[in-house]
Protein backbone atom coordinates (compact mmCIF):
# COMPACT_ATOMS: atom_id res chain seq x y z
CA UNK A 1 0.00 0.00 0.00
CA UNK A 2 1.72 3.80 -0.84
CA UNK A 3 1.61 6.75 1.19
CA UNK A 4 -1.40 8.07 0.33
CA UNK A 5 -3.28 4.83 0.55
CA UNK A 6 -2.53 4.47 4.05
CA UNK A 7 -3.22 8.18 5.22
CA UNK A 8 -6.36 8.13 3.94
CA UNK A 9 -9.19 6.04 5.60
CA UNK A 10 -11.59 4.43 3.67
CA UNK A 11 -14.15 1.58 4.43
CA UNK A 12 -12.97 -2.18 4.28
CA UNK A 13 -13.82 -4.12 0.87
CA UNK A 14 -17.08 -6.10 1.49
CA UNK A 15 -16.21 -9.79 2.54
CA UNK A 16 -17.12 -12.19 0.38
CA UNK A 17 -20.87 -13.66 0.88
CA UNK A 18 -21.19 -16.92 3.00
CA UNK A 19 -21.34 -19.86 0.74
CA UNK A 20 -24.80 -20.20 -0.70
CA UNK A 21 -26.78 -22.60 -2.66
CA UNK A 22 -25.55 -22.56 -6.53
CA UNK A 23 -27.22 -25.11 -8.01
CA UNK A 24 -30.05 -27.56 -7.18
CA UNK A 25 -29.94 -31.41 -8.95
CA UNK A 26 -33.30 -30.63 -10.84
CA UNK A 27 -31.26 -27.33 -12.20
CA UNK A 28 -28.23 -28.91 -12.89
CA UNK A 29 -30.50 -32.13 -14.34
CA UNK A 30 -32.06 -29.69 -16.61
CA UNK A 31 -29.21 -27.60 -17.67
CA UNK A 32 -27.15 -31.07 -19.21
CA UNK A 33 -29.85 -33.01 -20.24
CA UNK A 34 -29.02 -35.79 -17.35
CA UNK A 35 -30.59 -37.60 -14.62
CA UNK A 36 -30.63 -36.94 -10.85
CA UNK A 37 -30.06 -39.79 -8.49
CA UNK A 38 -31.64 -37.63 -6.02
CA UNK A 39 -32.85 -34.14 -4.86
CA UNK A 40 -29.79 -32.39 -3.19
CA UNK A 41 -28.46 -28.21 -3.58
CA UNK A 42 -24.44 -27.75 -3.99
CA UNK A 43 -23.14 -24.46 -3.61
CA UNK A 44 -19.66 -25.04 -5.43
CA UNK A 45 -17.84 -26.48 -8.30
CA UNK A 46 -14.57 -28.31 -8.40
CA UNK A 47 -12.70 -30.75 -10.89
CA UNK A 48 -10.11 -31.71 -8.88
CA UNK A 49 -11.36 -33.93 -5.72
CA UNK A 50 -7.94 -32.63 -3.54
CA UNK A 51 -9.63 -28.94 -3.53
CA UNK A 52 -13.43 -30.49 -2.89
CA UNK A 53 -14.71 -28.42 -0.18
CA UNK A 54 -17.78 -29.29 2.08
CA UNK A 55 -20.88 -28.58 -0.49
CA UNK A 56 -19.57 -29.13 -4.06
CA UNK A 57 -20.49 -30.63 -6.75
CA UNK A 58 -17.77 -32.90 -8.10
CA UNK A 59 -16.91 -33.39 -11.97
CA UNK A 60 -15.53 -35.85 -13.23
CA UNK A 61 -14.20 -35.19 -16.23
CA UNK A 62 -12.17 -37.86 -18.27
CA UNK A 63 -8.19 -35.76 -18.97
CA UNK A 64 -5.48 -37.03 -21.28
CA UNK A 65 -3.55 -38.37 -18.48
CA UNK A 66 -6.36 -39.44 -15.51
CA UNK A 67 -10.22 -40.23 -15.45
CA UNK A 68 -12.06 -38.19 -12.75
CA UNK A 69 -14.01 -40.75 -12.04
CA UNK A 70 -11.18 -42.66 -9.92
CA UNK A 71 -11.37 -40.10 -7.79
CA UNK A 72 -14.73 -39.89 -6.66
CA UNK A 73 -14.15 -41.75 -3.28
CA UNK A 74 -11.68 -38.91 -2.70
CA UNK A 75 -14.11 -35.98 -3.59
CA UNK A 76 -16.92 -37.28 -1.64
CA UNK A 77 -14.28 -38.13 1.58
CA UNK A 78 -13.32 -33.82 1.21
CA UNK A 79 -16.93 -33.11 1.85
CA UNK A 80 -18.65 -33.07 -1.89
CA UNK A 81 -22.23 -32.87 -1.79
CA UNK A 82 -22.76 -34.90 -5.37
CA UNK A 83 -20.88 -35.93 -8.55
CA UNK A 84 -21.35 -35.41 -11.95
CA UNK A 85 -20.95 -38.52 -13.91
CA UNK A 86 -21.03 -40.30 -17.04
CA UNK A 87 -21.58 -43.71 -15.14
CA UNK A 88 -23.64 -44.76 -12.27
CA UNK A 89 -21.73 -44.36 -8.87
CA UNK A 90 -23.17 -45.27 -5.18
CA UNK A 91 -23.31 -41.42 -4.35
CA UNK A 92 -25.47 -38.60 -5.04
CA UNK A 93 -25.21 -37.90 -8.74
CA UNK A 94 -26.30 -36.56 -12.07
CA UNK A 95 -25.77 -38.87 -14.29
CA UNK A 96 -24.60 -37.64 -18.12
CA UNK A 97 -23.48 -38.80 -21.80
CA UNK A 98 -20.50 -36.96 -21.46
CA UNK A 99 -19.27 -34.54 -18.41
CA UNK A 100 -17.57 -32.28 -20.40
CA UNK A 101 -20.14 -31.52 -22.39
CA UNK A 102 -22.52 -30.81 -19.38
CA UNK A 103 -20.10 -28.55 -17.70
CA UNK A 104 -20.42 -26.74 -20.70
CA UNK A 105 -23.91 -27.08 -20.35
CA UNK A 106 -23.90 -25.59 -16.77
CA UNK A 107 -21.85 -22.89 -17.91
CA UNK A 108 -24.31 -21.75 -20.67
CA UNK A 109 -27.25 -22.31 -18.44
CA UNK A 110 -24.81 -20.02 -15.31
CA UNK A 111 -24.65 -16.89 -18.33
CA UNK A 112 -28.01 -17.16 -19.23
CA UNK A 113 -29.53 -17.16 -15.52
CA UNK A 114 -27.21 -14.33 -14.90
CA UNK A 115 -28.77 -12.29 -17.48
CA UNK A 116 -28.88 -8.83 -16.05
CA UNK A 117 -25.49 -9.05 -14.67
CA UNK A 118 -22.39 -7.55 -16.34
CA UNK A 119 -20.24 -9.66 -17.89
CA UNK A 120 -16.27 -8.61 -18.93
CA UNK A 121 -13.82 -10.93 -20.56
CA UNK A 122 -9.99 -10.42 -20.31
CA UNK A 123 -7.81 -11.68 -22.31
CA UNK A 124 -3.89 -10.10 -23.67
CA UNK A 125 -0.55 -11.11 -23.78
CA UNK A 126 0.67 -10.32 -20.44
CA UNK A 127 -1.29 -8.85 -17.33
CA UNK A 128 -4.41 -10.71 -17.47
CA UNK A 129 -4.88 -12.20 -14.07
CA UNK A 130 -3.92 -8.60 -12.33
CA UNK A 131 -6.12 -7.17 -14.27
CA UNK A 132 -8.94 -9.15 -13.79
CA UNK A 133 -7.91 -9.62 -9.90
CA UNK A 134 -7.87 -5.92 -9.86
CA UNK A 135 -11.34 -5.41 -12.20
CA UNK A 136 -12.65 -7.76 -9.98
CA UNK A 137 -11.80 -6.11 -6.60
CA UNK A 138 -13.54 -2.37 -8.15
CA UNK A 139 -16.74 -4.30 -8.93
CA UNK A 140 -16.86 -6.28 -5.92
CA UNK A 141 -16.55 -2.78 -4.11
CA UNK A 142 -18.97 -1.77 -6.31
CA UNK A 143 -21.66 -4.06 -5.52
CA UNK A 144 -21.04 -4.73 -1.96
CA UNK A 145 -19.42 -8.45 -2.73
CA UNK A 146 -22.19 -9.54 -5.76
CA UNK A 147 -19.75 -9.94 -8.15
CA UNK A 148 -17.82 -13.36 -9.13
CA UNK A 149 -14.59 -14.12 -11.09
CA UNK A 150 -12.52 -16.69 -12.68
CA UNK A 151 -9.77 -18.13 -9.83
CA UNK A 152 -6.31 -18.16 -10.56
CA UNK A 153 -5.59 -18.40 -13.96
CA UNK A 154 -8.48 -20.69 -14.87
CA UNK A 155 -8.41 -18.97 -18.51
CA UNK A 156 -8.67 -22.25 -20.87
CA UNK A 157 -11.31 -24.49 -22.48
CA UNK A 158 -12.03 -26.23 -18.85
CA UNK A 159 -11.46 -23.12 -16.34
CA UNK A 160 -13.53 -20.69 -18.93
CA UNK A 161 -16.66 -23.18 -18.52
CA UNK A 162 -15.76 -24.09 -14.83
CA UNK A 163 -15.37 -20.31 -13.92
CA UNK A 164 -18.81 -19.45 -15.86
CA UNK A 165 -20.34 -22.79 -13.95
CA UNK A 166 -19.59 -21.14 -10.36
CA UNK A 167 -20.97 -17.65 -10.80
CA UNK A 168 -24.45 -17.37 -8.28
CA UNK A 169 -27.57 -16.51 -10.27
CA UNK A 170 -27.70 -13.07 -8.05
CA UNK A 171 -24.33 -12.02 -9.34
CA UNK A 172 -24.56 -8.50 -11.14
CA UNK A 173 -21.00 -8.73 -12.16
CA UNK A 174 -18.88 -11.49 -13.33
CA UNK A 175 -14.91 -10.78 -14.67
CA UNK A 176 -13.83 -13.76 -16.76
CA UNK A 177 -10.02 -14.07 -17.58
CA UNK A 178 -9.42 -16.23 -21.42
CA UNK A 179 -6.27 -16.97 -22.28
CA UNK A 180 -4.66 -19.42 -25.43
CA UNK A 181 -2.00 -21.05 -27.49
CA UNK A 182 -2.87 -21.39 -30.38
CA UNK A 183 -5.06 -19.39 -32.78
CA UNK A 184 -9.08 -20.16 -32.72
CA UNK A 185 -8.97 -20.79 -28.98
CA UNK A 186 -10.52 -17.44 -27.65
CA UNK A 187 -12.71 -17.55 -30.29
CA UNK A 188 -14.18 -21.14 -28.76
CA UNK A 189 -13.77 -19.10 -25.06
CA UNK A 190 -15.49 -15.62 -25.79
CA UNK A 191 -18.81 -17.67 -27.66
CA UNK A 192 -19.42 -18.97 -23.78
CA UNK A 193 -18.61 -15.85 -21.53
CA UNK A 194 -20.61 -13.56 -24.10
CA UNK A 195 -19.33 -10.11 -22.40
CA UNK A 196 -20.53 -7.17 -22.65
CA UNK A 197 -16.65 -5.67 -22.39
CA UNK A 198 -13.82 -7.15 -24.09
CA UNK A 199 -10.80 -6.41 -22.27
CA UNK A 200 -7.67 -6.76 -24.20
CA UNK A 201 -4.73 -5.93 -22.00
CA UNK A 202 -1.63 -6.11 -24.09
CA UNK A 203 -0.23 -7.35 -27.36
CA UNK A 204 3.21 -8.79 -26.31
CA UNK A 205 5.59 -12.12 -27.77
CA UNK A 206 4.09 -15.14 -25.70
CA UNK A 207 2.75 -18.05 -27.75
CA UNK A 208 5.07 -16.51 -30.36
CA UNK A 209 5.88 -20.16 -31.32
CA UNK A 210 2.44 -21.28 -32.48
CA UNK A 211 1.26 -18.30 -33.92
CA UNK A 212 4.28 -17.45 -35.88
CA UNK A 213 3.99 -13.29 -36.13
CA UNK A 214 3.44 -10.14 -33.86
CA UNK A 215 -0.14 -9.37 -35.98
CA UNK A 216 -1.28 -13.17 -35.78
CA UNK A 217 -1.17 -12.64 -31.96
CA UNK A 218 -3.20 -9.84 -32.14
CA UNK A 219 -5.83 -11.23 -34.53
CA UNK A 220 -5.78 -14.55 -32.04
CA UNK A 221 -6.71 -11.92 -29.22
CA UNK A 222 -9.07 -9.89 -30.72
CA UNK A 223 -11.27 -12.93 -31.61
CA UNK A 224 -12.53 -12.05 -28.26
CA UNK A 225 -14.74 -9.52 -29.98
CA UNK A 226 -16.27 -12.30 -31.63
CA UNK A 227 -18.21 -12.96 -28.43
CA UNK A 228 -19.21 -9.37 -27.47
CA UNK A 229 -22.86 -8.81 -26.40
CA UNK A 230 -24.74 -6.19 -28.79
CA UNK A 231 -23.76 -2.81 -27.95
CA UNK A 232 -20.68 -3.95 -25.81
CA UNK A 233 -17.47 -2.09 -26.00
CA UNK A 234 -13.92 -3.37 -26.65
CA UNK A 235 -11.31 -2.10 -24.11
CA UNK A 236 -8.05 -1.74 -25.94
CA UNK A 237 -4.44 -0.40 -25.29
CA UNK A 238 -3.80 2.54 -27.46
CA UNK A 239 -0.32 2.29 -27.19
CA UNK A 240 0.35 -0.86 -28.60
CA UNK A 241 1.53 -1.35 -32.92
CA UNK A 242 -1.43 -3.60 -32.89
CA UNK A 243 -3.90 -0.46 -31.90
CA UNK A 244 -5.30 -0.03 -35.27
CA UNK A 245 -5.57 -3.97 -36.18
CA UNK A 246 -7.82 -4.04 -32.38
CA UNK A 247 -9.88 -1.15 -33.19
CA UNK A 248 -10.90 -2.51 -36.49
CA UNK A 249 -11.51 -6.03 -35.63
CA UNK A 250 -13.50 -4.83 -32.60
CA UNK A 251 -15.24 -2.34 -34.82
CA UNK A 252 -16.11 -4.91 -37.38
CA UNK A 253 -18.40 -6.55 -34.58
CA UNK A 254 -20.13 -3.03 -33.71
CA UNK A 255 -18.37 -2.82 -30.87
CA UNK A 256 -17.85 0.66 -28.74
CA UNK A 257 -14.04 1.30 -28.41
CA UNK A 258 -12.54 2.45 -25.47
CA UNK A 259 -8.56 2.71 -25.84
CA UNK A 260 -6.34 3.14 -22.83
CA UNK A 261 -2.71 4.12 -22.73
CA UNK A 262 -0.42 7.49 -23.20
CA UNK A 263 -0.95 8.28 -26.90
CA UNK A 264 -2.87 11.62 -27.38
CA UNK A 265 -5.82 9.56 -28.62
CA UNK A 266 -6.31 7.50 -25.80
CA UNK A 267 -9.84 7.69 -24.29
CA UNK A 268 -8.55 7.02 -20.78
CA UNK A 269 -5.14 8.77 -21.47
CA UNK A 270 -2.27 9.16 -19.16
CA UNK A 271 -1.72 12.31 -17.92
CA UNK A 272 1.02 11.45 -15.60
CA UNK A 273 2.45 9.05 -12.79
CA UNK A 274 4.51 9.82 -9.88
CA UNK A 275 6.40 6.92 -8.24
CA UNK A 276 5.46 6.83 -4.77
CA UNK A 277 8.57 6.21 -1.97
CA UNK A 278 6.84 3.48 -0.42
CA UNK A 279 6.59 1.46 -4.48
CA UNK A 280 3.26 2.46 -6.27
CA UNK A 281 2.39 4.93 -8.21
CA UNK A 282 0.41 8.10 -8.01
CA UNK A 283 -1.79 7.92 -11.25
CA UNK A 284 -3.54 11.38 -12.98
CA UNK A 285 -5.41 10.14 -16.15
CA UNK A 286 -7.90 11.74 -18.29
CA UNK A 287 -10.97 10.22 -19.20
CA UNK A 288 -13.55 13.37 -21.40
CA UNK A 289 -13.63 16.14 -19.08
CA UNK A 290 -12.98 14.04 -15.99
CA UNK A 291 -9.83 14.22 -14.45
CA UNK A 292 -9.06 11.20 -12.37
CA UNK A 293 -6.42 10.99 -9.37
CA UNK A 294 -5.87 7.71 -7.90
CA UNK A 295 -3.34 5.39 -6.41
CA UNK A 296 -1.76 1.98 -7.71
CA UNK A 297 -0.25 -0.21 -4.96
CA UNK A 298 1.57 -2.65 -7.20
CA UNK A 299 4.89 -0.81 -8.67
CA UNK A 300 6.10 -0.54 -11.32
CA UNK A 301 5.29 0.95 -14.97
CA UNK A 302 3.68 -1.48 -16.47
CA UNK A 303 1.04 -1.48 -13.35
CA UNK A 304 0.24 2.51 -14.50
CA UNK A 305 -0.34 0.85 -17.96
CA UNK A 306 -2.53 -1.79 -16.05
CA UNK A 307 -4.36 0.84 -14.11
CA UNK A 308 -5.68 2.72 -16.82
CA UNK A 309 -7.19 -0.87 -18.79
CA UNK A 310 -8.93 -1.36 -15.44
CA UNK A 311 -10.35 2.11 -14.85
CA UNK A 312 -11.37 2.09 -18.85
CA UNK A 313 -13.11 -1.41 -18.32
CA UNK A 314 -14.50 -0.65 -14.82
CA UNK A 315 -16.37 2.49 -16.40
CA UNK A 316 -17.27 0.66 -19.55
CA UNK A 317 -19.12 -1.61 -17.17
CA UNK A 318 -21.30 0.69 -15.79
CA UNK A 319 -19.41 0.89 -12.18
CA UNK A 320 -18.11 3.61 -9.94
CA UNK A 321 -14.40 4.70 -10.88
CA UNK A 322 -14.31 5.47 -7.10
CA UNK A 323 -14.40 1.96 -6.42
CA UNK A 324 -11.60 1.13 -8.81
CA UNK A 325 -9.66 3.68 -7.43
CA UNK A 326 -9.45 2.19 -4.13
CA UNK A 327 -9.21 -1.08 -5.04
CA UNK A 328 -6.02 -0.43 -6.83
CA UNK A 329 -4.45 1.62 -4.41
CA UNK A 330 -4.93 -1.36 -2.04
CA UNK A 331 -4.16 -4.46 -4.21
CA UNK A 332 -1.02 -6.22 -2.51
CA UNK A 333 1.12 -8.53 -5.26
CA UNK A 334 0.16 -11.90 -5.78
CA UNK A 335 1.76 -14.77 -5.03
CA UNK A 336 4.19 -15.86 -8.13
CA UNK A 337 2.96 -11.74 -9.81
CA UNK A 338 5.01 -9.68 -7.88
CA UNK A 339 3.96 -10.12 -4.22
CA UNK A 340 7.26 -9.00 -1.97
CA UNK A 341 9.23 -10.36 0.91
CA UNK A 342 11.63 -9.53 3.20
CA UNK A 343 14.35 -12.81 4.06
CA UNK A 344 16.92 -12.17 7.02
CA UNK A 345 20.29 -12.15 5.47
CA UNK A 346 23.44 -11.21 7.56
CA UNK A 347 23.35 -7.27 8.70
CA UNK A 348 19.44 -7.11 8.20
CA UNK A 349 17.02 -8.14 5.44
CA UNK A 350 17.43 -8.53 1.79
CA UNK A 351 14.19 -7.73 -0.30
CA UNK A 352 12.61 -10.75 -2.84
CA UNK A 353 10.32 -9.57 -5.45
CA UNK A 354 8.35 -12.89 -6.62
CA UNK A 355 7.81 -12.65 -9.92
CA UNK A 356 8.38 -16.44 -10.67
CA UNK A 357 5.34 -17.62 -12.03
CA UNK A 358 5.59 -16.62 -15.84
CA UNK A 359 8.13 -14.64 -17.91
CA UNK A 360 7.69 -13.66 -21.52
CA UNK A 361 9.70 -10.65 -23.60
CA UNK A 362 7.58 -8.07 -22.28
CA UNK A 363 6.91 -9.10 -18.56
CA UNK A 364 10.63 -9.58 -18.58
CA UNK A 365 11.31 -6.00 -19.71
CA UNK A 366 8.66 -4.84 -17.21
CA UNK A 367 9.90 -6.02 -13.82
CA UNK A 368 13.73 -5.33 -14.75
CA UNK A 369 12.53 -1.62 -15.52
CA UNK A 370 11.13 -1.75 -11.98
CA UNK A 371 14.00 -3.40 -10.32
CA UNK A 372 15.82 -0.91 -11.53
CA UNK A 373 13.79 1.94 -9.85
CA UNK A 374 14.02 0.10 -6.51
CA UNK A 375 16.26 1.52 -4.15
CA UNK A 376 18.75 -1.15 -3.38
CA UNK A 377 22.41 -2.18 -2.27
CA UNK A 378 22.68 -4.23 -4.72
CA UNK A 379 20.28 -6.13 -7.40
CA UNK A 380 20.53 -9.30 -8.15
CA UNK A 381 18.32 -11.26 -11.24
CA UNK A 382 17.38 -14.66 -10.97
CA UNK A 383 16.07 -15.02 -14.56
CA UNK A 384 14.36 -18.44 -15.38
CA UNK A 385 14.19 -19.37 -19.07
CA UNK A 386 11.18 -17.97 -20.94
CA UNK A 387 9.18 -20.71 -22.73
CA UNK A 388 6.90 -21.20 -26.04
CA UNK A 389 9.30 -18.89 -27.86
CA UNK A 390 10.26 -21.71 -30.44
CA UNK A 391 13.04 -20.42 -32.70
CA UNK A 392 12.67 -16.39 -31.69
CA UNK A 393 13.97 -18.22 -28.05
CA UNK A 394 17.66 -17.69 -28.44
CA UNK A 395 17.30 -13.93 -29.90
CA UNK A 396 14.58 -12.75 -27.10
CA UNK A 397 16.62 -14.31 -24.84
CA UNK A 398 19.67 -13.06 -25.41
CA UNK A 399 17.98 -8.90 -26.37
CA UNK A 400 17.65 -9.44 -22.33
CA UNK A 401 21.42 -8.08 -22.17
CA UNK A 402 20.06 -4.30 -22.83
CA UNK A 403 17.53 -4.19 -20.17
CA UNK A 404 19.96 -5.85 -17.21
CA UNK A 405 22.09 -3.19 -17.95
CA UNK A 406 19.56 -0.19 -17.81
CA UNK A 407 18.17 -1.69 -15.01
CA UNK A 408 21.89 -1.80 -12.83
CA UNK A 409 22.01 -5.63 -11.76
CA UNK A 410 25.35 -6.01 -10.24
CA UNK A 411 24.80 -10.02 -10.11
CA UNK A 412 22.95 -12.62 -12.48
CA UNK A 413 21.67 -16.29 -12.37
CA UNK A 414 20.46 -17.47 -15.41
CA UNK A 415 18.45 -20.34 -15.34
CA UNK A 416 17.41 -23.15 -17.75
CA UNK A 417 19.16 -24.13 -21.61
CA UNK A 418 17.39 -21.38 -23.53
CA UNK A 419 19.20 -18.97 -21.11
CA UNK A 420 22.85 -20.15 -23.06
CA UNK A 421 21.90 -17.35 -25.54
CA UNK A 422 22.05 -14.79 -22.82
CA UNK A 423 24.73 -16.14 -21.33
CA UNK A 424 26.96 -15.73 -24.53
CA UNK A 425 25.56 -12.22 -25.10
CA UNK A 426 26.86 -11.34 -21.63
CA UNK A 427 29.99 -12.89 -21.75
CA UNK A 428 30.61 -11.58 -25.43
CA UNK A 429 34.68 -10.80 -23.97
CA UNK A 430 33.86 -7.73 -21.62
CA UNK A 431 31.01 -5.85 -23.79
CA UNK A 432 28.96 -6.03 -20.39
CA UNK A 433 29.16 -4.96 -17.36
CA UNK A 434 27.34 -8.72 -15.91
CA UNK A 435 30.86 -10.33 -17.94
CA UNK A 436 33.21 -9.20 -15.87
CA UNK A 437 33.91 -12.54 -13.47
CA UNK A 438 31.26 -13.00 -10.68
CA UNK A 439 29.15 -10.93 -12.70
CA UNK A 440 26.49 -14.19 -13.59
CA UNK A 441 26.21 -17.65 -13.41
CA UNK A 442 24.15 -19.86 -16.21
CA UNK A 443 22.64 -22.64 -13.96
CA UNK A 444 20.74 -25.75 -15.06
CA UNK A 445 17.78 -25.83 -12.52
CA UNK A 446 15.91 -24.52 -9.77
CA UNK A 447 18.39 -25.86 -7.25
CA UNK A 448 21.52 -25.47 -8.66
CA UNK A 449 19.96 -21.38 -8.67
CA UNK A 450 19.33 -21.88 -4.65
CA UNK A 451 23.37 -23.31 -4.02
CA UNK A 452 24.65 -20.47 -6.37
CA UNK A 453 23.08 -17.95 -4.55
CA UNK A 454 23.47 -19.27 -1.28
CA UNK A 455 27.01 -19.81 -2.29
CA UNK A 456 27.40 -15.94 -3.97
CA UNK A 457 25.75 -14.62 -0.57
CA UNK A 458 23.45 -12.15 0.04
CA UNK A 459 23.55 -9.05 2.34
CA UNK A 460 21.56 -6.71 3.68
CA UNK A 461 20.13 -4.17 1.14
CA UNK A 462 20.02 -6.56 -2.01
CA UNK A 463 17.05 -6.38 -4.12
CA UNK A 464 16.27 -9.74 -5.71
CA UNK A 465 14.11 -10.52 -8.53
CA UNK A 466 12.91 -14.13 -9.22
CA UNK A 467 11.47 -14.26 -12.64
CA UNK A 468 11.19 -17.15 -15.35
CA UNK A 469 8.57 -19.46 -16.45
CA UNK A 470 6.79 -21.29 -13.97
CA UNK A 471 7.75 -24.29 -15.33
CA UNK A 472 11.74 -23.33 -14.52
CA UNK A 473 10.40 -24.14 -11.11
CA UNK A 474 11.64 -20.89 -9.40
CA UNK A 475 9.16 -20.96 -7.44
CA UNK A 476 11.18 -23.22 -4.95
CA UNK A 477 13.60 -21.10 -4.90
CA UNK A 478 11.22 -17.87 -3.46
CA UNK A 479 10.18 -20.85 -0.85
CA UNK A 480 13.39 -21.98 -0.27
CA UNK A 481 14.61 -18.55 0.69
CA UNK A 482 11.41 -17.21 2.28
CA UNK A 483 11.96 -20.05 4.97
CA UNK A 484 13.58 -17.23 6.53
CA UNK A 485 11.13 -14.43 6.09
CA UNK A 486 11.97 -11.26 8.11
N1 LIG B 1 1.03 -4.58 -18.74
C1 LIG B 1 2.08 -5.36 -18.54
N2 LIG B 1 3.18 -5.30 -19.34
C2 LIG B 1 4.25 -6.09 -19.16
N3 LIG B 1 4.31 -7.01 -18.18
C3 LIG B 1 3.26 -7.14 -17.34
C4 LIG B 1 2.08 -6.33 -17.48
N4 LIG B 1 1.22 -6.69 -16.50
C5 LIG B 1 1.81 -7.68 -15.80
N5 LIG B 1 3.03 -7.95 -16.30
C6 LIG B 1 3.97 -8.98 -15.87
O1 LIG B 1 3.43 -10.24 -16.26
C7 LIG B 1 3.45 -11.14 -15.16
C8 LIG B 1 2.26 -12.06 -15.25
O2 LIG B 1 1.07 -11.35 -15.00
P1 LIG B 1 -0.33 -12.09 -15.05
O3 LIG B 1 -0.23 -13.36 -14.30
O4 LIG B 1 -1.36 -11.11 -14.67
O5 LIG B 1 -0.39 -12.42 -16.61
P2 LIG B 1 -1.34 -13.43 -17.37
O6 LIG B 1 -1.58 -12.78 -18.70
O7 LIG B 1 -2.53 -13.74 -16.55
O8 LIG B 1 -0.45 -14.73 -17.54
P3 LIG B 1 -0.93 -16.25 -17.94
O9 LIG B 1 -0.96 -16.27 -19.44
O10 LIG B 1 0.16 -17.10 -17.35
O11 LIG B 1 -2.27 -16.49 -17.31
C9 LIG B 1 3.46 -10.25 -13.94
O12 LIG B 1 4.04 -10.89 -12.86
C10 LIG B 1 4.26 -9.08 -14.41
O13 LIG B 1 5.63 -9.42 -14.35
MG1 LIG C 1 -3.27 -15.56 -15.94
Amino acid sequence: MNAVARTLRWPAPPRPPERQALWSADAIAAATGGQASGAFQVSGVEIDSRDVRGGDLFVALRGEMADGHAFIGKAFVNGATAALVDRPVPYPHVLVRDTFAALQALAAAARARSDPARIVGVTGSVGKTGVKEAIFAALQRHAAGRAHRSVRSYNNHVGVPLSLARMPADSRYGVFEMGMNHAGEIAGLTAQVRPHVAVITTIAPAHIENLGSMAAIAAAKAEIFGGLEPGGTAVIPADSPHFAQLRDAALAVGAQILSFGSAEHADMRLVDAIEAPTGGSLVTARLGDRILCYAVAHPGQHWVDNSLCVMAAVHAAGADLGAAGLALAEMGGLKGRGARLRVAVPGGHALFIDESYNANPASMRATLAQLGQTPATRRIAVLGAMKELGEFAPSFHAQLADPLAAAGVDHAVLVGPEMAALAAELGTAGRRALGKPGGFVHCASAGEAIAALEEWGLTAGDVVLVKGSNSVGLGRLVAHFAQHRA
